[in-house]
């Protein structure tokens, strides 16, 4: 799959506004420019959210979104804490998959996929409304064919302890919105200036959160271990999913806070892994802190990350039954 991850666009994407108090039923239109007015709510006071998750091609050419159900919740949930229309379940769950069933024909064989992008914002044009919410709203879905996100040979990933920082408020970190990548930003370009690190593991005051774009998990031949959802942190569904696999194959499963102390302590022998829908589980190599380099289980990707990710991969792909139904067939 050539390009950049998200920068090639399916041909077709869908769209329905919120006018009057009710939804207008899910069009599906070749991607166009949208029109807004200069002084739609979204531009000014940040009136945004979205999701993003996954449709897999099976061997038999089937189509199936992965954990549809979750991401229709989490988009709910980032609208209404933002104050936006929310979208009933039914309508958001009808556009996405109409969308996928649209585009059949651009889903990537496996373990490419078709990206998908949900996206609400607020339209209203009023520059006076910074303390009142948007009437009006647009959803719309975009979908981007996708490959996998680390080849095969992949390097495990560095990370800067960003240990003051934090990616953005303890209560809205739950949320999906622009304005948290937004805050983000300068500290992981920071992070990569001045250290040559791949992301950024936001600790403040020494609570290991998140990175800017995925979840934190620690892992050993006994347990993994990940930060409970205090609302600081965006409750990953591929999180959600590794810790379920994770709990039938036997692993203890603590959802707890960690601190800095305690995780360079644990990757002196246990495994360190960052988890989300691009890159479904991915091994940490490093972590930075201060002037020191702090090697990941001996800098290589550990077997029990490996061996989860797998599981969950199986059944994306298919190769392993969908017991639990996380996919729904398009
Ligand atoms: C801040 C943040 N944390 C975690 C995740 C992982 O979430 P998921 O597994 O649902 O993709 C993402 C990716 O969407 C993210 O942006």
């Amino acid at each position: 799959m050539a390009g950049q991850f998200g920068s090639k666009f399916a041909s077709h994407y869908a769209t329905s506004s919120f006018r009057n108090g009710c939804w207008t039923p899910g069009e599906i239109v070749p991607v166009a420019k949208l029109l807004l007015h200069p002084a739609a709510h979204v531009l000014h006071y940040g009136s945004t959210c979205f999701e993003g998750l996954k449709a897999y091609r099976h061997e038999d050419g089937s189509v199936h979104i992965f954990r549809l159900d979750r991401h229709v919740e989490r988009m709910r949930n980032s609208a209404r804490l933002l104050c936006l229309p929310e979208p009933d379940e039914e309508h958001l769950s009808r556009t996405i998959c109409g969308l996928v069933a649209a585009s059949r024909d651009e889903v990537p064989a496996y373990p490419s996929a078709l990206y998908l992008r949900p996206v609400l914002i607020g339209v209203d044009p009023n520059i006076g409304s910074a303390a009142r919410p948007s009437d009006d709203a647009l959803l719309y879905v975009l979908a981007s064919p996708v490959g996998e996100y680390f080849q095969a040979g992949e390097n495990p990933l560095r990370l800067w302890l960003e240990d003051r920082q934090m990616r953005t408020t303890p209560e809205f970190g739950e949320v999906k919105t622009g304005g948290n990548y937004a805050s983000a930003l300068r500290h992981v370009m920071q992070a990569k200036e001045n250290h040559g690190v791949d992301q950024v593991l936001f600790c403040p005051n020494g609570d290991v959160q998140e990175t800017g774009a995925a979840n934190f998990l620690l892992l050993n031949d006994e347990a993994v271990i990940t930060k409970r959802l205090d609302g600081s942190i965006l409750p990953g569904i591929t999180r959600a999913s590794i810790l379920e696999l994770a709990r039938q194959a036997g692993y203890r499963v603590e959802e707890r806070d960690i601190d800095i102390a305690e995780m360079l302590e644990w990757v002196k022998t246990g495994e360190a892994a960052l988890s989300g829908t691009a890159a479904v589980l991915a091994g940490v190599g490093a972590l930075l802190h201060g002037t020191h380099e702090y090697p990941v289980n001996g800098g290589q990707i550990g077997a029990n990350t490996k061996r989860l990710r797998t599981l969950l991969m199986d059944i994306h792909s298919g190769r392993r039954p969908d017991s639990a139904g996380w996919l729904t067939k398009i």
